[in-house]
């Protein structure tokens, strides 16, 4: 069933679990989650971003999604890291249950601002909306103590954004990055911070970049020709440690795509005479369906459907 993300979320930060959230190009990645979240009984959240909306067509997903949300597992379709606003508009219109709007770059005053013209075409919908305040990047990414500060998530700073804006969730920065290599030494979130914060913010909190770059994945991967080097992601540690503090929504991309170019390089590797997509793509489907499951098994959402 289609259910917005506020839906998920407020149950998941008040029982101490985290809904995941996995991006989706296609109907490769789309099926792999679906078919996970029905063997694990997890809620889920299938977002899809400006570049995904771009590359498959917003109807293509629209259609696909209300599909994967026909049966008994309670769907959320999300757009994520919304910056356009007219890209919002149009997913808001064509049936997305959420989205995000991402003015962490903005100055303030035109995030809370553009943040607000979201919420009201979301409330006159029936949707949900997640806003962002600070920045998604590594912590090692600044180099004095002052410059991280500015970067990520004010405590005091999040509670005014929260209150003035009256988002269903905020996403923060503790110190995760985006993509496959998050930590130039070792891996570290700002958990303090994430405890200040959820003390003065009840909304569902979400976490970026969260992906753990998997050993066995990559070590699949590199074994197949992938060159990844010093590829590392978040520890599970930590992802526990945020779910304790107020994490209600985990966002996944590389650990999929991750799971996606292991089978397939596997898959052209050891089939050299198959040519039918279909055979080539099933050791990167059931890979990436792997990793989701572990996800929600990490998360705690596994059962809650
Ligand atoms: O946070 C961003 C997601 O990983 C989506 O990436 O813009 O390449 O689709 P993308
Ligand atoms: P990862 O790159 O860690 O998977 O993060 C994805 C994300 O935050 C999508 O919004
Ligand atoms: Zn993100």
């Amino acid at each position: 069933m289609l259910v917005t993300t506020k839906k998920l979320l407020v149950p998941a930060r008040a029982k101490k679990y985290a809904v995941p959230a996995f991006n989706v190009n296609d109907l490769e990645f789309l099926k792999a989650v679906m078919s996970a979240a029905e063997k694990m009984k997890s809620p889920v959240i299938v977002q899809t971003s400006e570049g995904a909306i771009e590359y498959a067509g917003l109807d293509y997903l629209v259609a696909m999604i209300r599909v994967a949300a026909k049966g008994k597992i309670p769907v959320a379709m999300h757009v994520d890291h919304g910056k356009d606003l007219k890209t919002i508009k149009a997913a808001l219109d064509a049936g997305y249950s959420s989205a995000m709007f991402d003015g962490s770059s903005l100055p303030y005053a035109e995030n809370v601002k553009k943040t607000q013209q979201v919420v009201k075409w979301a409330r006159a919908k029936g949707a949900s909306v997640e806003a962002e305040i600070g920045a998604i990047a590594g912590i090692e990414d600044f180099v004095s103590v002052e410059e991280k500060d500015a970067h990520l998530t004010n405590p005091a700073q999040a509670l005014e954004f929260a209150k003035e804006t009256g988002c269903d969730a905020l996403a923060i920065a503790i110190g995760t990055a985006h993509g496959a290599y998050k930590f130039k030494g070792k891996t570290h979130l700002d958990i303090d911070r994430l405890k200040k914060i959820a003390k003065l913010v009840k909304v569902p909190l979400v976490l970026h970049g969260a992906s753990g770059v998997l050993e066995d994945v990559v070590k699949i991967a590199e074994h197949h020709g992938a060159k990844l080097g010093s590829a590392r992601g978040v520890l599970d540690s930590d992802i526990k440690q945020a779910i304790k503090y107020g994490v209600a929504k985990i966002n996944i991309d590389t650990d999929l795509r991750l799971a996606f170019t292991a089978g397939i390089r596997e898959a052209v590797d050891e089939m050299p005479k198959v040519i039918d997509p279909r055979k080539l793509m099933e050791p990167a489907n059931l890979l990436m369906r792997e990793v989701a499951m572990r996800k929600m098994k990490l998360f705690g959402s596994a059962g809650r459907a």
